[in-house]
């Protein structure tokens, strides 16, 4: 085995895991992958509920597939009804709101909150094919809804909390959405983030809204428009919580999440119902190597396909219990997070790197206060984990026990495809080792060929797995062009990666114009437009630029309107920061704005963001300039860092 630092799984975790060595571990690849039809078909039957079996396991007619067409199942049943026989007083969420208030929520308990909702829903004249947008904080009853919605066949949208009313809207029109389902606000560092205001905004702009359920959380005062807005507690006054589940296709679309793509355009990933949820819970035993008295935490906002797949989806359909917190890591001090794991004896602790980089910076004596023995596997995810954060992890938080899955996938994989399975897999540091059965991911060069060892190159996949993405909500030819133009046949990650000659992949980050800022996803163009929308912007220019804690930083190059009259940059800088987490969302907003006369372009007029990312981050221009038109540009770019 090469490479300086390698872990091998404890004796003792790998003696108890579902698969407990390298041996099981291939022995499951060579099974998927000889036959995958009889593997995947054996998974779906071990780990789903159906109320009709499939006729076929899958049908690939690349870029589209199908899984388990003509079966019949529904989400919401293999979530919360399944297991009310076996595991009906089982913790299914142990909640903690940011203000300290608790809540324990059974299976049981989780399955007259849906039922009760869902008919709630039914009555509103809403079912199987209808669209709604979930928009609302932290709380068991943003799992409801989407469990509610599941359970009739509504296909949801979630919108993270932290989007504006804008970049809401921009959703609710795609998504043709005539449902949306939000809160007065949510509590995030001891303040109020009003989310029904911003429905408002959003909602005034959008007719086909039909209904907006309104949970009551903060009590902050909201404007309730009479026959649009309910509140929720209102509705469900005197409602049954008896609903059946819809049996519904296992192709019957589930969600749409929005995700950024190189384009100014959202786009929205759709994933369908059955093979999401084999696939989900599958890697809850791979990966997690959940087990009946886990607790498991996923520290993700559900407003991401992380909470989608691995707080809600995944280990609900796995029985497991699950961790919910609603607020910042750093409220009322920087031990919450360890405060919430010794309260709930936490044995899974999932997170993301950029959060573990902020823990770091506050030092060892916020986690070395509390009790986290409870802790028996740590995971990563979102963006490469570096060798100080792993190690750090590792040892602070994991006390050199827990074994660390970095897990790699995408909103557009539906879950994990690269990750160690801990019980089996060495670890390496920053790796995330080996694909997961039946994921037949290479590094090929542009010819599609793979690389020979140690070399780089973009990651593929080369045959459909469950939980795929399906298609482009609205825009089937986007989908084809962004993830099967390249190399057809096979899915085109948008990300670079290297494999070592022990066969471990290493993720190298996107090789297209798709920003990783605090491990959230941002396309330059996002941006770009959203500044280009501001009266004094003539264009823009958008880079991401290495950051300590965030991973990477927006960085904006901009050119101003003749006669904009603004000369004072620094407020201006200022106005465009605020302009651009106005219409996409705070998490976006800006580090830094530098002003320019003009931007460096190629003679066909594309914005040479390549350059722009080398002066961000090296202040120099060493790459290949023959095609710029003005190299005058790129000096003064580079040089102006240094007046700075
Ligand atoms: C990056 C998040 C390295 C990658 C689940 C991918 C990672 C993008 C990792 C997807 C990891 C995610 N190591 N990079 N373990 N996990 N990424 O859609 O660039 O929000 O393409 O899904 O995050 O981000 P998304």
């Amino acid at each position: 085995m090469s490479g300086t630092d390698v872990f091998f799984p404890p004796t003792e975790f790998a003696g108890s895991a579902h698969v407990g060595s390298l041996e099981a571990y291939r022995d499951l690849c060579r099974r998927a992958e000889e036959d995958p039809e009889g593997f995947w078909a054996g998974m779906a039957e071990q780990e789903v509920h159906w109320f009709e079996k499939w006729h076929h396991v899958f049908e690939w007619n690349p870029p589209f597939v199908k899984w388990f067409a003509g079966a019949k199942t529904n989400a919401a049943y293999n979530c919360v009804d399944r297991h009310l026989e076996t595991r009906g007083d089982k913790a299914a969420l142990l909640f903690e709101g940011e203000p300290g208030d608790r809540r324990t929520i059974t299976y049981r308990e989780l399955h007259s909150l849906v039922g009760r909702f869902a008919n709630v829903l039914k009555a509103q004249g809403f079912k199987a094919g209808d669209r709604s947008v979930i928009y609302m904080p932290m709380v068991p009853e943003a799992v409801v809804a989407m469990l509610a919605c599941a359970r009739l066949g509504i296909t949801h949208s979630v919108v993270f909390g932290g989007f504006s009313a804008e970049a809401l809207k921009a959703r609710i029109q795609d998504l043709e959405a005539t449902l949306v389902l939000t809160a007065d606000g949510g509590w995030r560092r001891g303040k109020e983030v009003r989310l029904k205001g911003a429905v408002d905004e959003a909602v005034a702009d959008c007719p086909g809204v039909k209904c907006v359920v309104v949970l009551r959380r903060t009590g902050c005062e909201v404007t309730m428009a009479a026959g649009r807005d309910h509140w929720w507690h209102e509705l469900e006054e005197g409602v049954s919580d008896e609903c059946p589940a819809e049996a519904l296709d296992a192709e019957h679309p589930l969600f749409v999440l929005y995700t950024s793509g190189t384009t100014g355009k959202p786009k929205g990933i759709l994933h369908t119902t059955g093979g999401y949820l084999t696939y989900t819970t599958c890697t809850m035993k791979w990966v997690f190597d959940l087990k009946e008295d886990d607790v498991f935490w996923c520290t993700a906002d559900i407003g991401w396909v992380t909470g989608h797949s691995y707080l809600v989806y995944g280990p609900l359909a796995a029985g497991a219990t699950c961790v919910m917190y609603e607020g910042a890591p750093d409220y009322p001090a920087w031990d919450r997070w360890w405060d919430v794991v010794e309260r709930y004896k936490a044995t899974i602790l999932y997170t993301s790197p950029t959060a573990i980089r902020a823990l770091i910076k506050q030092g060892e004596e916020y986690p070395n206060r509390h009790d986290l023995s409870s802790l028996r596997l740590l995971g990563s995810v979102g963006e490469p984990i570096n060798p100080a954060a792993w190690e750090w992890y590792h040892r602070v938080i994991g006390k050199g026990r827990c074994p660390i899955v970095d897990t790699w996938w995408q909103t557009e994989t539906g879950g994990i495809l690269i990750s160690p399975m801990p019980g089996a897999v060495p670890l390496k540091p920053g790796s995330g080792t080996f694909a997961m059965p039946g994921i037949l991911a290479e590094v090929v060069d542009f010819h599609g060929n793979p690389v020979a060892a140690d070399g780089e190159g973009f990651l593929i996949v080369k045959r459909p797995w469950p939980s795929m993405i399906r298609t482009i909500w609205g825009d089937p030819q986007r989908f084809e062009q962004q993830y099967f133009s390249r190399m057809p046949g096979n899915y085109f990650t948008g990300d670079a990666a290297r494999r070592d000659a022990d066969g471990y992949f290493w993720i190298l980050g996107r090789v297209d114009d798709v920003m990783n800022v605090s491990g959230h996803r941002l396309s330059t163009m996002e941006v770009e437009s959203a500044l280009v929308r501001h009266p004094a912007v003539a264009e823009a220019a958008v880079v991401g630029k290495p950051h300590e804690i965030t991973g990477q930083a927006v960085c904006c190059f901009v050119t101003l309107k003749q006669g904009s009259g603004s000369n004072d940059h620094h407020a201006l800088a200022q106005e465009l920061r605020q302009w651009v987490a106005h219409e996409i969302g705070a998490f976006a907003r800006p580090e830094e704005i530098r002003f320019s006369e003009t931007l460096p372009k190629t003679r066909s007029g594309k914005i040479m963001r390549r350059l722009l990312r080398e002066i961000v981050t090296s202040h120099t221009v060493t790459g290949d300039v023959t095609t710029l038109e003005d190299l005058g540009v790129v000096t003064k770019l580079a040089a102006q860092h240094d007046e700075d």
